[in-house]
């Protein structure tokens, strides 16, 4: 068997794996409101890459942790995710009506249900998130800073932050320096959570942490402009979202900034760069590194 296809194994019984842990804690459907934990169900169970919670755990096994508070923060980090995409989709903002191979929440539950739904999965991770004090409490030092990295990564010095730059500089022309920004925020702030997450439980030191946050950060750029360059090769059957989005919304992309061929070898050196700090690391994983090279040529 070739490492390629070993990989492949691999990564399917991971995400297998991340999937059984989602469907863990996800809340029960029940009561009046039942509607909305079905939309949470629907948009989250859909069936994206988990690349998020994959990377949150190879990076705390590159630590050596042994701390079972990870499981519900990576449920958390990819409920935060999946309530990024449920609002990115909404007509107010991309206005897009396939997610994951599928319709988009608010095209199926109405536009009320979608925003709804995507408030609703943005609580219950930090829901899930703070159950993991029932589970460790030895570990609340840990938790805590967790915690602060998740809370500040996702809000407006992160996601949420670059979304607002990404809105605010749709239909006209933007300077690389303003579109760096929105990518170290819309995209890599969730990256970097999720493997400074996974370093803090793996038991890292404060230096290793932010080693990881500047890796995450390359990755982050690396997999957006990547997320550009498919919006304009890819097809929507292999996505599992529209193609052509970003020129129906009028948004600057690297792909509109420097062409396909030139955002490619900018994903190149990105990744370069962030495999070149993991070897930096004391420990190693292999399965992350192999990870971030797949990556650059993802199809989707
Ligand atoms: C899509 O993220 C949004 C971006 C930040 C580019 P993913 O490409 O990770 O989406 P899923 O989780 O696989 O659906
Ligand atoms: C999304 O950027 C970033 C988020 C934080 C949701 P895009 O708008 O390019 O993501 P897709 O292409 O819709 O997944
Ligand atoms: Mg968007
Ligand atoms: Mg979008
Ligand atoms: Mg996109």
């Amino acid at each position: 068997m070739s490492s390629k296809d070993n990989f492949q194994i691999q990564m399917k019984k991971k995400v297998e794996y991340i999937e059984q842990l989602l469907q863990e804690y996800l809340p029960k459907q029940q009561g009046y409101q039942s509607l909305i934990m079905e939309a949470m169900e629907y948009s989250l169970m859909a069936g994206g890459k988990r690349l998020r919670p994959m990377l949150m755990m190879e990076t705390y096994q590159l630590f050596d942790g042994s701390c079972k508070a990870i499981r519900p923060f990576m449920a958390a980090i990819e409920m935060i995710h999946t309530y990024s995409l449920v609002h990115d989709d909404l007509p107010a903002m991309d206005n897009d009506e396939y997610r994951r191979g599928r319709k988009t929440t608010h095209i199926v539950y109405g536009e009320d249900m979608g925003i709804l739904a995507g408030d609703a999965l943005l609580n219950y991770a930090f829901e899930t998130a703070f159950k993991a004090f029932v589970m460790d409490s030895k570990d609340s030092l840990l938790i805590g800073r967790a915690l602060s990295v998740l809370g500040e990564k996702a809000g407006i010095h992160g996601m949420i932050g670059g979304q607002v730059i990404d809105v605010k500089e749709t239909g006209h022309a933007v300077s690389k320096e303003i579109l760096d920004t929105i990518y170290v925020l819309k995209t890599s702030a969730l990256i970097e959570a999720s493997m400074m997450i996974g370093a803090i439980f793996g038991g890292a030191s404060e230096e290793e942490v932010k080693k990881v946050e500047k890796i995450a950060r390359y990755v982050g750029i690396a997999f957006q402009i990547q997320d550009d360059i498919l919006d304009v090769t890819s097809t929507e059957e292999v996505l599992g979202k529209p193609i052509y989005s970003d020129e129906k919304n009028e948004k600057t992309t690297y792909v509109t900034l420097m062409g396909v061929e030139g955002a490619k070898k900018v994903v190149e050196e990105y990744s370069a760069k962030a495999i070149d700090l993991l070897h930096q690391l004391s420990g190693k994983n292999e399965y992350l590194e192999q990870l971030l090279i797949q990556l650059i040529h993802r199809d989707r």
